[in-house]
């Protein structure tokens, strides 16, 4: 994929404002099938920051890839396309910050619509709806733009990155690079927190593309002490599914199904799923293996025509189980061997409703600050962008970039 190298970097320094301004930022995030606008209203310090969600959009494509069974990259980045102006303008309205009255419209050079139309010539929808519509708005009062720049689908990032780059170009406006893992760390401080945060802290992250347990001994420092060798928790949720002709995302499905058997007792079945790596010593995670077990095991029970409502049900329940014994142990002795004072979950696997009660009992009983975003923002949204960019501007360490690319790979540093 080609860059636009449309501006030389602008970094006036680390932060456009000084730490005690208030900072409204907009945030985009299109790392895989949501896509998603949110504005957040920054204050405080970075010991003490203070975040008011105005807007917080989020259009689902779960649908269109249902049909297909899991995500196509194509369809992701031609939706993208189609929603993120719409998103856009739902979001400044909520925000209180929209005008497109006649007397308020910009006149901008020809030149530097020309420009913005450039950096969107990948996005032809986009890039219409950009020169029809929002080039024809008040400038909003928004301090920045963040945007995902990784880790994710690279067709998709690219959308979002030429949207704000093509943003940030016309309104004039610095533009943060976010790291989508860091997002859904910092996504718990969106709603207030009692007590302050104490180092160090563990967080761990399951989403359809990592499972990672991440040490963190001060804000915004990040070191992973360990992550998946194969599939994630979500993609072994999504393949499980499948199994279980469940449709996709299989992570709520499975959930549904799971709650037929905890609400009735522990199923007496003839079989006990494998934990795996649970006594590996260390850190790091495999689902792989899993999945096969529930494949090999929904073959037998399909060849002695046991491959019931029922018995799914009991391998929905019991592969749920498996996940979250071995997530919630290792993420204990992580906490133990590094003296870990909080834990912080995160990620789209987060929202399902047994593992976040197991982690909060296990956090309870063991003393430990225990922090979990809210359901809604659990899975991917702009929130948890503009929330990662605003912790970093309070810090000084917001870098602003117009240059930077997609990093499909990006990791948590
Ligand atoms: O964080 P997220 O929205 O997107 C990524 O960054 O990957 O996570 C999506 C993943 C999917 O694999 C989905 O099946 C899983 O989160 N998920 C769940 C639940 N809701 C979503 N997994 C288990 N239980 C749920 N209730
Ligand atoms: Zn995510």
């Amino acid at each position: 994929m080609v860059e636009h190298f449309f501006d030389v970097e602008r970094v006036r320094g680390s932060s456009p404002l000084p730490p005690t301004s208030i900072m409204k930022i907009l945030a985009i995030e299109t790392s895989c099938d949501d896509t998603a606008v949110s504005i957040v209203e920054v204050k405080g310090s970075l010991t003490k920051p203070v975040f008011k969600v105005l807007a917080n959009n989020i259009s689902s494509q779960i649908k269109i890839h249902r049909a297909w069974g899991g995500v196509v990259p194509s369809l992701a980045k031609r939706e993208h396309s189609k929603n993120l102006a719409p998103l856009l303008i739902k979001s400044l309205k909520d925000a209180n910050l929209f005008s497109d009255k006649e007397k308020t419209r910009p006149n901008f050079a020809k030149t530097k619509l020309s420009r913005a139309g450039k950096i969107l010539e990948r996005e032809l929808e986009l890039r219409k709806n950009f020169l029809q519509i929002i080039a024809k708005l008040k400038i909003p009062k928004i301090d920045a733009i963040a945007v995902t720049k990784g880790p994710g689908l690279e067709p998709a990032l690219w959308v979002g990155i030429n949207f704000a780059k093509a943003l940030a170009w016309l309104w004039d406006k610095p533009l943060y690079p976010v790291n989508h893992l860091e997002g859904h760390i910092l996504v718990t401080l969106a709603s207030p927190i009692k007590n302050k945060i104490r180092f160090p802290l563990i967080a761990l992250i399951v989403s359809g593309g990592h499972t990672e347990l991440v040490l963190s001994k001060d804000w915004l420092k990040y070191k992973i002490i360990g992550r998946t060798r194969d599939d994630a928790a979500g993609e072994a949720f999504d393949k499980v599914a499948r199994i279980l002709d469940l449709p996709y995302p299989g992570g709520p499905e499975i959930s549904k199904l799971a709650q037929k058997i905890s609400a009735q007792g522990r199923p007496a079945s003839s079989w006990k799923l494998p934990r795996p790596m649970l006594h590996s010593g260390d850190f790091d995670f495999s689902f792989s293996g899993l999945k096969t077990a529930v494949l090999y095991l929904a073959q037998k029970l399909k060849s002695e025509n046991k491959f019931t409502e029922k018995t799914k049900a009991e391998i929905a329940f019991d592969f749920q189980e498996s996940v979250i014994e071995v997530l919630t142990k290792k993420t204990l002795s992580a906490c133990q061997k590094y003296k870990a004072k909080t834990i912080i979950a995160g990620g789209g696997v987060i929202a399902n409703t047994s593992l976040r009660d197991v982690l909060q009992k296990m956090a309870e009983e063991n003393q430990l600050q225990f922090l979990i975003p809210d359901l809604s923002y659990s899975t991917d949204n702009a929130t948890m962008i503009a929330l990662a960019a605003g912790l970093r501007f309070l810090a000084s360490q917001g870098k602003i970039s117009r240059t930077f690319k997609a990093e499909g790979n990006l990791s948590l540093k």
